[in-house]
């Protein structure tokens, strides 16, 4: 595996699988690796001749100082993971080389599905995200780039900010990884206590417990998401949002809709978690 900081090595370790005819899976990352993004890694392996990785913990998509500073950095367990999954190049550029100068002009929003949700509780979140995205494939080129739905709604940005944009890469998702007791696998979890890591099960299992009322309560999404607040909040959690969306465009779900998407923020502490459950 070739470990890269720079951008011009960057470039010419492409310029030289272009010229082989070798196509490229990109699987943006940062950092603080585990089973969910290792399964990226192997669909990238399974799809491309080459599979980059980066790891950029970017601070723009941070809305919150303390959240960037406490942000797990494990460089090292980091490269042995993807050393052994059998990457071919690791991209782990330094703040200064994304952003030199100490920032960019140019930014990347895509309003709309980047306004709601979470976009609306972490305010510039999604410019940071989509921002250096963009940066991303324009620096590794790929013809595919993989994401997780465990962040469902970064991926539908993305999605649209590939269409937008006329990008020339393919965006392909994988399904969450989990932990055996459900909770969705996540860099955040290891901020969790003895006593929270114990409740955070209860995100997810609310989630199917509401996915699994819907139909009882004919469609009746207000009562439906008002009752899954107050199961998150008896489990100990401090719920953020619980929404039932149309997973086409996050839009609030009608009773016509067919492919749903619930999707909750909720804090353990002063750890916050998100997780989606796909319905239909
Ligand atoms: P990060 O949180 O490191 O996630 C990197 C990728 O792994 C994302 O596509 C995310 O959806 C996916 N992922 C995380 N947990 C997963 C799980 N349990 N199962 C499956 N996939 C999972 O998302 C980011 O980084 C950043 O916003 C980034 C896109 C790199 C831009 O900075």
């Amino acid at each position: 595996m070739q470990i890269v900081s720079e951008i011009e090595p960057l470039r010419q370790i492409r310029r030289h699988w272009r010229q082989n005819r070798e196509t490229v899976a990109l699987v943006p990352t940062m950092g603080n690796l585990h089973a969910g993004h290792l399964a990226l890694v192997e669909r990238g392996r399974q799809q491309a001749d080459r599979v980059v990785v980066s790891i950029f913990v970017n601070p723009t998509q941070f809305d919150r100082a303390d959240d960037l500073a406490a942000y797990p950095r494990t460089p090292e367990a980091d490269q042995a993971k993807l050393a052994a999954a059998g990457v071919h190049c690791l991209f782990a550029p330094t703040t200064a080389t994304i952003y030199p100068d100490g920032g960019l002009a140019t930014r990347v929003e895509v309003p709309g599905i980047g306004e709601l949700l979470e976009g609306a509780s972490r305010p510039g979140h999604f410019t940071g995200v989509a921002t250096v995205v963009c940066k991303l494939f324009n620096l590794v080129e790929p013809e595919l780039a993989i994401f997780g739905e465990k962040d469902f709604q970064q991926l539908l940005l993305i999605r649209r900010m590939v269409a937008d944009l006329n990008m020339a890469v393919r965006v392909e998702a994988l399904p969450t990884v989990r932990e055996e007791d459900g909770l969705a696998m996540s860099s955040r979890n290891n901020r969790l206590g003895r006593k929270e890591r114990a409740l955070a099960p209860g995100l997810h299992l609310t989630l199917r417990e509401i996915a699994a009322q819907l139909d009882d309560y004919h469609s009746d999404f207000a009562v439906l998401q008002e009752l899954a607040r107050q199961r998150l909040t008896d489990r100990g959690f401090q719920p953020d949002y619980v929404e039932i969306r149309r997973q086409r465009d996050l839009a609030p779900a009608t009773a016509d809709d067919e492919q749903l998407v619930i999707l909750a923020a909720a804090w353990l502490g002063d750890v916050r978690l998100i997780d989606n459950l796909m319905v239909g």
